[in-house]
């Protein structure tokens, strides 16, 4: 299936987050769009079962291990790509603080929501952008926010903070990089069934799937009546990477089953 997207074939793509989840889906789509994909991802053990899997498979795919608020591994991710490989001019942020908390949060919870989503994007954009190689670069970036980030909920104020802070960074950078040519946007999913939602939805609540979307207050709550699977989310940002979205910056893109409509 490769070539679904325009303009993606034989680029350089950097996932950070992608060795599980919804990042996995987003390299797994960029190896079909025949992109090279680099994860940058703290996890070690997911990470390299997750690029052995893809290198059986014949895709051109490497794993740099480290922490997205870790300047110098950020760089030698960077720095570190294997010979052959042309510059990385595509980049996709997932990897995020999961922090949970309300007014009750601590100094050192508010650090562990907002470090990673904030300050470690911040560093891993800044590497990606004094590597481009030049301004005709078409050169793109997808930042992960959250239907989180456009509403309240009760205990998510340290996570709802971060994604909202996303939307801004990402108009931010948008008018900032512009200039260079590259575009900056951000995708907004819904609840997107994974293994970490697998997990809460049976242990928190002895719900499986089939159940969980069924309740109103879980995927009842979306228009389409169900969660997103990771690839329904991976195929709009692999557009928004593309040259099919060449006139797209600044903008956030609901994935979200039409929570954000009504
Ligand atoms: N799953 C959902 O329902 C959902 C909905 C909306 C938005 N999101 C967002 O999508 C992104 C991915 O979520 P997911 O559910 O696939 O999560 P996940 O836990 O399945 O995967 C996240 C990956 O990011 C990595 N990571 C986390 N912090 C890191 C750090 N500091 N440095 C490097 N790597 C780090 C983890 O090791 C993991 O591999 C997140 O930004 C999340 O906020 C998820």
């Amino acid at each position: 299936m490769t070539g679904l997207a325009r303009g993606l074939a034989g680029r350089t793509a950097v996932v950070t987050g992608g060795a599980q989840g919804i990042g996995a889906a987003v390299a797994e789509r960029l190896c079909a769009e025949g992109c090279r994909v680099l994860i940058y991802d703290k996890d070690a053990e997911h990470g390299r079962a997750a690029v052995d899997a893809w290198l059986e498979r014949g895709h051109e795919v490497r794993l740099a291990v480290g922490d997205v608020t870790d300047r110098a591994a950020v760089a030698a991710a960077f720095t570190g790509l294997p010979a052959g490989w042309p510059r990385p001019t595509l980049l996709v942020n997932l990897a995020a603080g999961f922090v949970f908390r309300g007014l009750e949060a601590t100094a050192e919870e508010w650090h562990a929501a907002l470090d990673p989503t904030i300050v470690g994007l911040s560093l891993v954009i800044r590497e990606f952008v004094a590597g481009l190689p030049n301004r005709d670069a078409d050169a793109a970036i997808v930042n992960m926010a959250s239907i989180s980030a456009h509403i309240a909920q009760s205990g998510y104020l340290t996570y709802n903070t971060s994604k909202s802070a996303v939307l801004g960074f990402t108009r931010c950078t948008a008018e900032e990089l512009a200039p260079r040519g590259v575009r900056v946007n951000s995708v907004s999913p819904g609840t997107v069934w994974n293994a970490n939602n697998e997990r809460y939805h049976r242990e928190a609540l002895g719900l499986d799937r089939a159940a969980a979307e069924a309740a109103p207050e879980h995927g009842g709550k979306f228009l389409l009546k169900r969660f997103a699977d990771p690839s329904e989310v991976a195929a709009p940002i692999a557009f928004l990477l593309s040259s099919d979205a060449s006139f797209i910056t600044g903008a956030d893109l609901p994935v979200d089953g039409g929570y954000l409509a009504v």
